[in-house]
């Protein structure tokens, strides 16, 4: 997965962000409210991969981890950390969201000051980015810095003035010498932590799905129960990927149980089906050696329908000439039966 597509993740603000099948990422999503509202001012929510790990708001003041608050001495560290890049953060969010309001002349509402930010490391324990993305209520770009270890890329976004050099380098410098160190050290102790959690492999289970539709057949790919979330799906119609836009669908969705899945869908016409392509659905994910395959040729299904309709047939005049011997054996044991006993009474007479 390209770089870019992480930060599209990262930049619609979608809680799930893990770079590729080699790398692992803390990040944390805050959020700043004036005006009256039922919330805490601030919140802090922290995802190491798509897993939530902790949490922090302006009126406790202290990060929990999974919901519990550690007591534990050798976590104080963690607990110092969370308070100072947390409680920094408060601060800078809210002078930001004042001057905003000034600007904007907001006197008035509920206005939301939105963060996200946090790093990616490599398997290898090489730090790979390291970022921060300020939105304002939630559809414009504050400001944003990036760094991808060899370039840094800014966003200044138009609400304010841009950055002038003297503050360029305040950031930069926070980024570096404060924020990196402590997000990679983070992200290293929540990975040993959570390694049950977010280095399993589950193998997906794959089926090609036929559904008969209006002016034809819908034939869908479907990826389940997998994690980690990337995987490469594709449908080959006789060996070759169809185009990704005659394909609907596509998008990686949770499940709700920890793990992922995938549909992919093609519209097929009744004329195309004549034509008896043969299509397969082909899956290559991390915790696979082989790619998984699975086939249908179109038409071989009236075949199949066919053969399987001669079957039943078949079947069913089995099951009818097994009732007919059945009931034409009992009525002739209750025939047989009534000979005997005549022909008992008879003999009986007889003697
Ligand atoms: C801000 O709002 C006040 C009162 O609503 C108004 O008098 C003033 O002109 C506004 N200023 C700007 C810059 O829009
Ligand atoms: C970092 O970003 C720059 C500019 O976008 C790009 O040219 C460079 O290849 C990237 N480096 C890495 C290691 O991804
Ligand atoms: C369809 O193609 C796949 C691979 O391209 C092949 O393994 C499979 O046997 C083919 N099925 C039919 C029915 O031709
Ligand atoms: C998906 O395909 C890309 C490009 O071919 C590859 O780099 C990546 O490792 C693949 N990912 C998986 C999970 O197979």
């Amino acid at each position: 997965m390209g770089k870019l597509s992480v930060f599209l993740f990262v930049l619609s603000f979608y809680p799930i962000v893990n770079a590729g099948s080699g790398s692992h990422s803390l990040w944390a999503l805050a959020t700043y409210i004036s005006g009256e509202t039922p919330f805490p001012e601030f919140t802090v929510v922290v995802m190491l991969d798509d897993v939530q790990v902790g949490y922090y708001d302006s009126n406790m003041k202290q990060s929990v981890y999974r919901g519990q608050h550690i007591n534990d001495k050798a976590e104080d560290e963690e607990v110092q950390d969370g308070a100072l890049v947390f409680g920094d953060m408060y601060q800078s969010m809210k002078n930001r969201l004042f001057k905003l309001k000034h600007h904007f002349n907001l006197t008035e509402g509920v206005q939301v000051q939105k963060r996200i930010a946090g790093c990616e490391m490599l398997d290898n324990g090489e730090p790979a980015l390291v970022m921060f993305k300020n939105v304002f209520n939630t559809v414009s770009v504050d400001y944003a810095i990036y760094y991808n270890m060899t370039h840094f890329t800014y966003d200044a976004g138009q609400l304010l003035q841009g950055w002038d050099g003297k503050r360029k380098e305040v950031e930069i410098n926070n980024l570096m010498e404060v924020y990196l160190p402590i997000c990679i050290k983070s992200l290293k102790r929540f990975l040993k932590r959570e390694k049950n959690i977010v280095m399993r492999k589950v193998p997906p289970r794959l089926r090609l799905i036929k559904k008969e539709v209006s002016g034809g057949f819908q034939v869908s790919c479907l990826a389940f129960g997998f994690y980690p979330r990337h995987i490469n799906m594709t449908l080959l119609r006789d060996g070759q990927p169809v185009a990704e836009q005659e394909l609907t669908g596509g998008e990686v969705l949770p499940s709700g149980d920890g793990t992922y899945q995938l549909r992919k869908s093609l519209e097929v016409s009744t004329e195309e089906l004549k034509k008896r392509h043969n299509y397969t659905c082909t899956a290559s994910h991390l915790s696979l050696d082989n790619k998984l395959d699975v086939s249908w040729e179109s038409g071989a299904e009236r075949v199949h329908l066919s053969t399987l309709s001669a079957l039943l047939v078949m079947l069913l005049g089995f099951i009818l000439f097994s009732i007919f011997i059945c009931v034409k054996r009992r009525w002739s044991n209750t025939v047989d039966a009534k000979v005997s006993v005549e022909m008992n009474l008879s003999s009986d007479s007889e003697t």
